[in-house]
């Protein structure tokens, strides 16, 4: 029996190791906090902002990263009406899934009821295209990532010179706020990098604020709905409360 005891002490000595030298490894990254519309029991998202987050993620991002979980339809969740949207849809080409007659896959514009399509065909292209890094889909990014939207937001805003003496890998780019602070893509960003439709100065800052914003919402589109649905539920249970508080009152009333 003592042997065994053994054993198991040992074995939990070597997972505890095991742990904290996981723990060790993988670099810890700050970056500050932001206030976004969105938090909080009440938040919700500005709907401007989504306009230029969306506009940014198509004249940037779209390049290199997917979105493969949001139609154009959802865009109603940013204030466009159908028509905008069937208008917007158009301009974007898409990978009809049907062949036609001839067998032949072919493209054709977008419609409403399409999702974002994938830059690349597959992800070797993707990678090939990359120096051998992937452009992860930007769908869930905000929700997969830990920090989120701040994450997001210093990521974007993070890219500066490498310290003194630092040798960067081949292709890679120095980041502040990246894990391991070496990241393939190069920076994305720079001032006047997207022209806003609503005349907003577009600076790096705003930019990464705008597409940050954007990308929570394609991570949670129903947020709002969610929230809205809580409030209810709650008042609810808080009107039903006094029906039953009332009721135990007339229950009891004859009771002396
Ligand atoms: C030229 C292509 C290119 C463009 C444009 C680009 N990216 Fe990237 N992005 C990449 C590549 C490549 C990676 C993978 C990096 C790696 O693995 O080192 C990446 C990784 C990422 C990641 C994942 C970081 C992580 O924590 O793993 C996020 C988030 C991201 N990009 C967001 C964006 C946003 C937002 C934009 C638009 C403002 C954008 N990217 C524009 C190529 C690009």
């Amino acid at each position: 029996m003592p042997r065994l005891t053994m054993k198991a002490a040992l074995a939990v000595t070597f997972l505890f190791s095991a742990m904290t030298t996981a723990v060790n490894s993988a670099e810890i990254v700050s970056f500050p906090k932001k206030d976004w519309s969105w938090q909080g029991v009440f938040g919700t998202h500005d709907r401007s902002q989504l306009q230029r987050g969306l506009q940014a993620y198509r004249s940037v991002c779209a390049a290199c990263h997917g979105l493969k979980f949001i139609a154009f339809r959802d865009l109603m969740d940013l204030g466009y009406s159908a028509a905008e949207i069937k208008a917007f849809a158009k301009t974007i080409e898409v990978t009809n899934e049907e062949p036609n007659d001839e067998g032949e896959i072919f493209k054709r514009p977008a419609r409403a009821a399409d999702y974002f399509p994938d830059p690349f065909p597959n992800k070797q292209a993707a990678r090939a295209a990359n120096n051998g890094a992937y452009p992860p889909d930007l769908s869930l990014v905000v929700e997969s990532r830990v920090g989120g939207a701040d994450y997001l937001h210093a990521l974007l805003t993070g890219y500066t010179d490498p310290p003194k003496g630092l040798k960067l890998g081949d292709g890679m780019y120095y980041n502040k706020a990246y894990p391991g602070h070496q990241i393939a893509m190069p920076a994305p960003i720079m001032d006047g990098s997207v022209e806003y439709a609503d005349g907003t100065k577009p600076t790096v800052n705003q930019i990464a604020t705008d597409v940050t914003a954007f990308l929570a919402w394609a991570s949670e589109p129903n947020m709002e709905a969610r929230k809205s649905m809580g409030i209810k539920v709650m008042l609810f249970l808080f009107a039903f409360l006094f029906v039953l508080i009332a009721l135990k009152r007339r229950t009891w009333s004859n009771v002396h």
